[in-house]
């Protein structure tokens, strides 16, 4: 045989076997399709200057090889990026350049993201082993709510807002006690598919409501009815496993991109600001407001809902930043309720200080995390007026190693700190008035 030959052939049974070994250990198989990140680096820059701004300003412009997670928009802010290897070296040197003080996060995120996949439950895993020690998919969670609905059949209703882009349904669960006349809790997450976390905390939430021993959850859990979606953008949630761990939008297909921002297509002072007319951004706002199926889905289901239900109570859940954030988005102007919301999440996050001992900070989306229009909870505190509207960031903290790639055993102290949150959230807005 050539030598060539030779050492084709170990090589390839060298690879073959690392590849056995993934599928062992690994429910997500990784295939041609799958979108890489190796030798992608996160960087963490800080501008010091207005020069500065408007230099990473007019490289995010130009770059398709960065991702920035968030917008260059002021001095004395810091930002994450993502730059892929091939842009490394440029990157790098830019840097140094203009004398841009910043950390490299990571210098290999496929690694995280490898390591993510491997901690997915298979999706043939019975209904019996749903957890919080591992991330599960859609089908999965699905299943799950389908058990809890036939295995409380008078407390449980299986919701279904209708279908997505790409025909998957929006299931979520109605847990209510006994008790029509109750206000009502509405909970919305995965509206950004690659925050994984989010839906995990929503399953955690709808658990602790159904099961808790704790005589205060069991009150709280019986003092209001709940309506918890944990995924309302399935498709962009399955292509995040399937494709491309890092995927945030649905998957509308504009031209040569897909995805709209669902969390920026809503109808309330809509693409005015924090959002981009460009269907390849990560942000893009749609082609007009309320234009995605999945936004027309939830507004409908809440139009329809907000009267009948009683519904006071909006929160959503994301990650990362660890923040508990409230109306505006797009302007500093104070919503009517501010000094309640500002209270309350204040409250919130010393509740979560005094419980794990993270720092959570609390404000208006405008003021805490990035100037933002379009997104779900403005439009249901000022169309629908739902007075109590809180948006999480959940784990891990603005500068996080990960991005949004939270190891599973960080599950449940996310989910369950976020829950002590939430109910301080409802005990102040019951104090304050707002329940009745
Ligand atoms: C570079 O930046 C640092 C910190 O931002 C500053 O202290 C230093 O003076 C700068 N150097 C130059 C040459 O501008
Ligand atoms: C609920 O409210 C309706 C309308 O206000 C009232 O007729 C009904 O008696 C109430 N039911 C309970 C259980 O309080
Ligand atoms: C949304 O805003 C962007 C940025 O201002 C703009 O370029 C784009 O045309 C707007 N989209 C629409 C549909 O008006
Ligand atoms: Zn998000």
């Amino acid at each position: 045989m050539h030598p060539l030959w030779v050492v084709l052939l170990l090589m390839s049974s060298a690879s073959l076997e690392t590849y056995a070994n993934n599928i062992e250990e690994c429910s997500i198989k990784k295939d041609a399709s799958h979108a890489r990140y190796d030798h992608t680096r996160i960087y963490n820059v800080e501008f010091a200057t207005a020069a500065h701004v408007e230099l990473f300003q007019a490289l995010e412009a130009q770059s398709d090889s960065l991702s920035f997670i968030g917008h260059a928009r002021v001095p004395g802010q810091k930002l994450s990026i993502m730059v892929s290897g091939q842009k490394v070296a440029d990157f790098d040197n830019l840097l140094h350049s203009y004398n841009v003080s910043h950390r490299i996060l990571n210098y290999n995120f496929q690694k995280l993201i490898d390591a993510s996949y491997c901690e997915v439950a298979p999706l043939t895993t019975p209904v019996e082993q749903f957890d919080w020690k591992r991330f599960f998919q859609l089908e999965n969670i699905y299943a799950w709510l389908e058990k809890l609905a036939s295995k409380h059949p008078n407390v449980v209703t299986l919701l279904d807002m209708g279908t997505s882009t790409e025909g998957l349904p929006i299931k979520g669960v109605r847990i209510s006690f006994g008790g029509d006349n109750l206000t009502s809790v509405f909970l919305e997450s995965g509206i950004h598919a690659r925050e994984w976390i989010a839906p995990a905390t929503a399953t955690y939430i709808i658990d602790q409501l159904l099961h808790s021993n704790d005589a205060q959850v069991q009150t709280m859990a019986r003092s209001h009815n709940w309506l918890i979606f944990p995924t309302v953008n399935p498709d962009g949630y399955r292509y995040s496993f399937t494709h491309d761990r890092m995927w945030r939008k649905n998957r509308a297909l504009f031209g040569i991109c897909r995805g709209v921002d669902l969390n920026r297509n809503y109808p309330f002072a809509w693409n005015t600001t924090g959002a981009s007319g460009n269907p390849c951004h990560y942000d893009f706002s749609g082609p007009t407001a309320g234009s995605e199926l999945e936004t027309q889905r939830l507004m409908k289901f809440l139009e329809q809902r907000v009267h009948t239900d009683r519904i006071r109570t909006y929160l959503a859940l994301h990650s990362y930043s660890q923040l508990i954030m409230f109306p505006y988005g797009h302007t500093a102007e104070r919503v009517h309720n501010y000094a309640d919301l500002k209270d309350i999440g204040q409250l919130a996050a010393a509740r979560i200080k005094a419980y794990s001992g993270r720092d959570y900070k609390s404000g208006s989306i405008y003021e805490t995390i990035y100037p933002s229009s379009g997104g779900s909870k403005d439009w249901a505190h000022a169309q629908l007026q739902m007075p109590i509207t809180y948006t999480f960031e959940l784990r891990g903290p603005p500068d996080s190693e990960d991005l949004f790639i939270l190891p599973a055993n960080e599950i449940e102290p996310t989910a369950s700190e976020a829950f002590q949150a939430i109910q301080t959230i409802i005990e102040e807005a019951g104090k304050r008035g707002y329940y009745k």
